[in-house]
């Protein structure tokens, strides 16, 4: 079986509360509370400052508009960018599991935006742990990322290829936000962050027991972003900009049916694989999407509240990172313990969705 054997997170250490998004748009504390669960988030300095300076600008879209035109105070290279997460993560995970970078024989990492169009993270992930020859294979799979990284790296290590992987998710979402009225739907659920995992092979019944994944192709404009795609011609224009097609885009009670709907069903396609029941899983690790999703779907398959870890309210939607960070904060806090179950699913663009069985 493969079994996790060290976990890791990184967050930046900019927090951005509620009260100061009330300041950059027209929300409120309470609103996005009452939606979303969230009280507060971490996001990178760069997108800090931004919002500092919006909070202060008399004209917000017009502030707005100047920043993805020339940057802000006229620079536009990142201060943090998605590897210097990756990489923090990755190493506090393998020192948590006792390794070294090259220990590891693949790596799996996924993230939505990343350093540079290509080559993908995984591979700059790789150059910065000083790795020369370990496969470093990246998916683009938005919030269930993690829960495909996983399931990709136990299938390759089940095959017999390799012993020990580390699987990442990683995103810095923040900076492709407009955090004004026009972009406020999106701009307060999203945040910054990164989580690692090292799955190693060992004999025993302990380790992944089995993951189910799906893709929903038909409705993948539910949540899309173009930014530097190819459905435009040259992918990167100033019409593009002009015509506000670097937004990204959301149909949010659309995501909230669906994400409700297919968590429950993979959550029972996976208890069912295993024939187990709600009551035999000592902790359930659901993507933080936002907590009404996820008490949404506890409330439907009569999830003790008490099984459930919840970290949404303090980093808010982190994407493909959310699973592993909030899996290394439930195992720090002592709430995954040798021998139980935990079962892992996350929903996202796609819509792709995903759920692993571990026994612990
Ligand atoms: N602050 C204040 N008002 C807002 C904000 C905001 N940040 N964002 C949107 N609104 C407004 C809308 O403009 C709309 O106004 P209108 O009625 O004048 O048109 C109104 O709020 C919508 O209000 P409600 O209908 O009460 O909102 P709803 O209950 O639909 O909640 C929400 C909206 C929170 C986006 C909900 O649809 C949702 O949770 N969707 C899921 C989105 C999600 O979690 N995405 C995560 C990404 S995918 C994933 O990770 C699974």
């Amino acid at each position: 079986m493969n079994r996790i054997v060290g976990t890791g997170m990184a967050v930046p250490p900019c927090v951005v509360d509620n009260h100061l998004l009330s300041r950059c748009m027209n929300t409120s504390d309470e609103w996005i509370v009452q939606r979303t669960g969230i009280r507060e988030r971490r996001v990178s300095p760069d997108t800090y400052r931004m919002l500092q300076r919006l909070a202060e600008a008399p004209d917000k879209a017009a502030f707005m508009k100047s920043v993805f035109a020339d940057g802000l105070d006229g620079k536009i290279d990142s201060s943090m960018t998605v590897s210097d997460l990756a990489l923090q993560a990755s190493e506090r995970a393998l020192e948590n599991a006792g390794l070294t970078a090259r220990d590891v024989d693949c790596l799996v990492v996924s993230s939505t935006v990343p350093d540079f169009a290509y080559p993908h993270p995984g591979c700059v992930l790789a150059g910065r742990l000083a790795l020369t020859s370990t496969p470093a294979i990246c998916l683009q799979q938005g919030c269930a990322g993690f829960v495909y990284g996983l399931a990709i790296a136990d299938q390759m290590m089940r095959g017999g290829m390799y012993r020990q992987v580390l699987v990442v998710g990683a995103e810095l979402l923040s900076t492709i936000f407009d955090y004004t009225d026009a972009g406020r739907d999106m701009a307060v659920l999203f945040a910054d962050g990164a989580g690692a995992a090292v799955l190693r092979a060992e004999p025993g019944p302990r380790g992944v027991l089995s993951s189910h994944l799906h893709t929903d192709g038909t409705t993948y404009e539910g949540l899309s972003g173009e930014i530097w795609g190819t459905s435009t011609y040259p992918p990167v224009s100033k019409r593009k900009f002009d015509e506000d097609r670097m937004r990204p885009r959301m149909n949010g009670r659309q995501v909230f049916v669906q994400a409700v709907r297919h968590f429950k069903e993979v959550v029972g396609e996976c208890l069912a694989a295993n024939g187990v029941g709600i009551g035999d899983v000592n902790r359930f690790i659901f993507h933080q999407a936002n907590m009404r999703i996820i008490e949404a779907v506890g409330e439907g398959l009569r999830i003790p509240s008490d099984r459930l870890y919840n970290n949404v309210e303090r980093y808010g939607n982190t994407a493909a990172a959310s699973v592993p960070i909030a899996l290394h904060e439930a195992r720090e806090a002592g709430l995954v313990k040798d021998g139980d179950l935990v079962l892992l699913a996350a929903f996202g663009t796609g819509f792709s969705w995903g759920a692993t069985l571990i026994r612990w």
